[in-house]
């Protein structure tokens, strides 16, 4: 089945988003609505408060989605929104919002992945990507070396074993009161930083397919604890680096592994600026292209939603309106 217009809905976390793409690649609007502000004062995501938010904010953003579009309710041709994973009461909003609006307007549901959907923010701008791709999905929750071998075909080859980069950013920047999220405060401190300051340890960098960021962020903690009076920004510029190094490096040896004709970054890190620098150094020295999605595609929102979406529903059909919320749903690998 094929649907030519889809309104994508992401609520897996802390922006409410809509969107409408056209044909899996042409954004016809992209309305995000984010709920950092509400959160700062806690210092991170309270899930309680985020389900309420979402609440308040799903209608509002889905209407202003579809006239940003140019489009009547009726031109919409399927509903996707993100079912997992995430928080339970954040993707329970948008499933259910969704899930009603299909059956209104009578047209198919599609209960979308939310790593599958960092996955297709690239395509959303070079919608001629050539696979095997090597992907570095770097998230708040997740860290993941992927290789796309095709549409929808994907292989795990490695993930962290315990902080998330996203989260290792997070941490840092709490524990030094840098607000949260950690990682654009990082990023902006990490410019006037000399990022060779301190050699802070790059766990498993030769060492399989596996991250591990949770020892290096201790060590951002020793470091800090006994140097109270250490440049911030060296601090960061240095974390930063340690983090960029282990990303790279891995993913450049994956791609030589697999063949990829090319190295793309998705998620919210994908924004940071040194990993961005370092991917496109990689690719300019080894012979292959770096797509690295606009830093708005980078993090969550919903036109990658609806761009997934456009291939999902080909392949498998719509979804069926019984299936729920998973907060610890897997990306599907071939
Ligand atoms: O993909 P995303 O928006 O939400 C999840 O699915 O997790 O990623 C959010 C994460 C947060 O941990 C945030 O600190 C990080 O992405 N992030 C960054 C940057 N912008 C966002 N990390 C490093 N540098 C950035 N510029
Ligand atoms: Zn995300």
């Amino acid at each position: 089945m094929t649907a030519d217009r889809i309104l994508g809905i992401e609520t897996s976390c802390d922006e409410t988003a809509a969107a409408v793409v056209r044909q899996g690649t042409d954004v016809m609007s992209s309305v995000v609505s984010s709920q950092i502000e509400i959160h700062q004062r806690y210092g991170g995501v309270v899930p309680e408060v985020a389900s309420r938010a979402h609440v308040e904010s799903i209608m509002p953003v889905i209407a202003q989605s579809i006239v940003e579009a140019g489009i009547e309710d009726h031109e919409v041709d399927a509903i996707a929104a993100t079912h997992g994973p995430g928080l339970v009461g954040a993707l329970l909003v948008g499933v259910s919002a969704a899930k009603a609006m299909s059956l209104v307007w009578d047209v198919p549901f599609i209960g979308m992945n939310h790593l599958e959907s960092h996955l297709y923010a690239a395509f959303l701008e070079e919608p001629d990507l050539e696979m095997p791709l090597v992907v570095l999905l770097v998230s708040g929750g997740h860290t993941m070396l992927i290789v796309m071998e095709d549409h929808l075909r994907y292989r795990v080859l490695g993930s962290t074993l315990d902080d998330a980069a996203g989260e290792a950013f997070d941490k840092v920047a709490r524990f030094m009161d840098l607000g949260y999220p950690g990682g654009p405060v990082v990023d902006r401190l990490a410019i006037d930083g000399d990022p060779t300051a301190i050699r802070f340890p790059r766990a498993m960098a030769n060492d399989g397919w596996d991250f591990s960021f949770s020892g290096l962020k201790t060590a951002v903690v020793n470091h800090v604890r006994k140097h109270p009076d250490a440049d911030v920004n060296d601090v960061a510029a240095s974390f930063q680096e340690a983090v960029a190094d282990v990303l790279v490096g891995k993913a450049r040896r994956a791609a030589q592994e697999v063949g990829a004709k090319g190295l793309c970054l998705a998620g919210g890190v994908a924004a940071n600026s040194r990993l961005r620098e370092k991917t496109l150094d990689v690719c300019v020295e080894d012979g292959y292209r770096a797509f690295l999605p606009s830093r708005a595609m980078c993090t969550d929102n919903a036109a990658m939603v609806a761009a997934a979406a456009w291939w999902r529903l080909q392949a498998d059909g719509p979804s069926p309106l019984d299936i729920g919320a998973n907060p610890s749903l897997r990306l599907p690998v071939s």
